[in-house]
């Protein structure tokens, strides 16, 4: 058997997997779902879902990686003793595998801004144009195409050579600035007039604004946060060594995505009340308002810049973990065959993701369940596929490996005790699954409210 490969330091598997949580999801995503699915009721709904059922099934996830030791597929055949457990495993490779179809079109979009800010195209008169500007740039088919084509191409380059050289050194200073340069626009967003109506929008919960949809998507949002039900996670923490502290990597990550969430909130809502903008404007938002705040920053376009950069950088460390599940996957962890097979995943998915590339333009009009072929990938990925792998990960574990196995596990690199242990206990066997299954049900509308 291949030898497993493993992070060169405790803080490397921190920022590769906080790389994997931070990503689209918490910049790009968030704000919109937030904006579409009810403001601070979605924000409240996120966060409980985040630390209820998010925060168990990291930890779960972190768990089964490190003591497998193995891919994704062979971890769950390996701890049940019994073959037919690896269809988890199976699902996730196939969820990463169309989730990067479009997450791939959304980085696409990232470098065609960049593009466009390095060439002094992005300059335009009133806050309000950014939003027709954006709209011109991603309907546009060859473009985009070649966007989205050259954000794979990176990522293939990177996974083929083993994520660990690339990812740990770069991200140790790319988070970090990330962080700084969020602060820096949450200031200028907060001192925008009228920003506070942003403030409330976002954190003064109004429940009677929730719907049936909205908390699948809060559910949906949390658990692509943190790239949950995938079993992301369970590879990255393969190459996990025995001495790192799971629960303590657990906060972490949860703690970083969940600040960025935020930040990446009061940069944007307060900007969208300022400029008299739709906070429902959907997958368009961040890009329409936040050239706009930065315009109102000195030093605006090279900010912008700066942060696109950052952006794209979060954006690829996520796609390089859906590449990564794959590749291990298939070539389960045979580093002879990695740089082929990192290609033909890459260039399938390149190839899978081009209808959703062009839904914002020639194929517009094509609608399936009422969805454009971008919002049914995502939809299907985001409120159906990870919700299921994160139940089936949640029973997998609390029910089908041993409760010594896991308490001992838990137990190595880190000193909780057995009330820390029966509380997680109790949240994975019981609390996520059952809400998991209500918020299915109440979706197919079993409860009337
Ligand atoms: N967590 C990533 C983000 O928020 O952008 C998306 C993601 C990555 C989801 C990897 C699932 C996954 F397996």
């Amino acid at each position: 058997m291949a030898q497993q490969e493993q992070w060169k330091s405790k803080i490397g598997f921190i920022l590769a997997t906080a790389g994997s949580a931070i990503g689209l999801g918490a910049i790009w995503k968030f704000p919109y779902v937030a904006g579409t699915g009810g403001g601070g009721a979605f924000f409240f709904l996120f966060i409980t879902f985040t630390l209820v059922l998010g925060m168990p099934l990291l930890m779960g996830e972190f768990l089964i990686g490190r003591k497998g030791q193995t891919n994704p597929i062979d971890t769950y055949r390996k701890l049940a003793s019994n073959p037919k457990w690896g269809f988890i495993g199976k699902m996730g490779v196939f969820t990463s595998f169309i989730l990067l179809s479009f997450y791939s079109v959304v980085g696409g979009w990232i470098i065609l801004y960049i593009v466009k800010i390095v060439t002094g195209g992005l300059s335009v008169q009133n806050d309000e144009q950014y939003m027709h500007l954006f709209e011109d740039i991603i309907s546009n088919p060859f473009s985009t195409v070649i966007a989205q084509f050259t954000f794979m191409l990176i990522a293939i380059l990177v996974v083929s050579q083993g994520i660990q050289k690339g990812i740990e050194v770069a991200s140790k200073i790319m988070m970090p600035a990330l962080l700084i340069l969020f602060i820096g626009l949450v200031i200028r967003s907060l001192s925008l007039d009228g920003a506070m109506e942003g403030v409330k929008f976002l954190l003064v919960p109004d429940f009677s604004k929730l719907t049936s949809e909205s908390i699948l998507f809060a559910l949906g949002q949390s658990f692509f946060t943190l790239s949950l039900g995938v079993s992301v996670m369970v590879t990255y923490a393969s190459y996990l060594p025995k001495t790192q502290n799971i629960p303590k990597s657990a906060i972490s990550i949860i703690l970083l995505n969940t600040i960025i969430a935020l930040m990446a909130g009061l940069a944007i809502f307060p900007g969208v009340f300022a400029f008299e903008l739709e906070p429902n404007a959907g997958p368009v938002l961040i890009f329409a308002v936040l050239p706009a705040v930065f315009n109102h920053m000195p030093f605006g376009m090279v900010l912008f810049l700066a942060f696109l950069i950052l952006f794209l950088f979060a954006a690829l460390t996520s796609a390089f973990s859906m590449v990564e599940i794959i590749v291990a996957s298939v070539t389960k962890s045979d580093a002879t065959k990695r740089k082929k097979y990192t290609w033909l995943t890459g260039i399938l998915i390149f190839i899978v993701g081009i209808p959703s590339c062009l839904s914002y333009g020639v194929l517009s009009d094509v609608k399936f369940f009422n969805k454009t072929v971008f919002d049914l990938m995502d939809f299907t990925v985001s409120n159906i596929l990870m919700p299921l792998g994160a139940l089936l990960i949640a029973v997998f574990v609390s029910r089908f490996v041993s409760k010594d196995v896991l308490y001992s596990e838990l137990k190595q690199g880190s000193n909780i005790g057995n009330i820390f242990f029966s509380i997680w206990f109790v949240l994975l066997k019981y609390v996520t699954p059952i809400a998991i299954i209500i918020v299915f049900l109440d979706v197919v509308g079993l409860f009337k409210w």
